[in-house]
């Protein structure tokens, strides 16, 4: 069973600036509520128990959102509201399933895995990379009941426009398991277009296995300088380690640029 699962909060979020140069990106909110309650009950949802957050001492006040109980009970024994209560319940319930790890430096997303290496009690793992909503249906769930059959690392993947194969993590098609899951060949990091072996793009949930910190610990920087979980994933991928691309169903939600931001609060308040 996938107990556990890691979401990396500690980029520097400069496409959402001037939002983020003195507020959490994840804090902001979403047709009302901070994006990162969203994965939060995703993760709950599907059967997770413990979550660590890895953050940055520049984005401190993430823990400090989970950790306000003193404000929160002043507030609530001068006023018996029955939402403020309910919201104090609902962080309480969070706070009980998170750990704090700190990556001070945006070495990559990699490097931020890596932080997790002493906490991680299983064979596998979930990450979720808070940019990435998927809405109308748990893809963490799904993902999980995948890797329950196939017992291999899952990965969510769709379909992204060819001129855009730059902005994201590109697979190559393998063999075909079912209608909606594959496995995958090769993995490459931001590829141009030129190189980019599909248009097929890995999107923020990960289930991996543990034996990625072994790569991860002698990996060297790739594009951008940056250490990659893509070049893990292909370290793994090239000693016959099954990864599965899963095409989930729900719908996607880019919350790390601007415009997707913005269409992210009108997405949600039609549900
Ligand atoms: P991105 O590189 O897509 O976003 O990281 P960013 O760095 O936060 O924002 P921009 O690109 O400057 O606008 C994907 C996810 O990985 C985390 C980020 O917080 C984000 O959730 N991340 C990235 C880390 O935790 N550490 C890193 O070193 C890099």
């Amino acid at each position: 069973m996938i107990k556990q699962a890691i979401i990396p909060l500690a980029g520097l979020g400069t496409r959402l600036l001037p939002l983020t140069s003195v507020f959490a990106k994840e804090l902001l909110p979403i047709n009302g509520k901070p994006g990162i309650e969203y994965i939060l009950d995703e993760c709950i949802e599907a059967g997770i128990k413990e979550i660590i957050f890895i953050i940055s001492k520049k984005k401190q006040m993430i823990k400090s959102y989970f950790y306000n109980d003193i404000f929160y009970k002043k507030i609530i024994k001068k006023k018996k509201d029955p939402r403020i209560i309910k919201e104090y319940k609902k962080i309480l319930k969070y706070k009980k399933m998170i750990r704090f790890v700190y990556q001070n430096k945006p070495l990559g997303t990699g490097d931020a895995v890596l932080k997790t290496k002493k906490y991680i009690t299983d064979k596998y793992f979930l990450m979720l990379l808070p940019d990435d909503l998927i809405i109308k249906k748990n893809c963490s769930k799904s993902m999980i009941n995948i890797h329950k059959k196939l017992k291999s690392s899952v990965i969510a993947s769709m379909k992204v426009n060819r001129k855009s194969v730059n902005r994201w993590g590109i697979y190559k098609l393998g063999k075909k398991i079912d209608k909606n899951n594959f496995l995958i060949k090769d993995v490459v990091e931001k590829p141009s277009i030129k190189k980019a072996p599909s248009n097929q793009a890995v999107i923020g949930r990960y289930i991996l296995p543990k034996i990625i910190f072994s790569k991860l610990l002698k990996q060297k920087p790739g594009k951008g300088g940056e250490i990659h979980i893509t070049d893990a994933i292909q370290l793994l991928i090239n000693q016959n380690k099954k990864f599965v691309a899963h095409n989930f169903s729900g719908k996607y939600l880019d919350c790390g640029s601007m415009q997707g931001y913005i269409n992210s609060t009108l997405e949600i308040s039609k549900i």
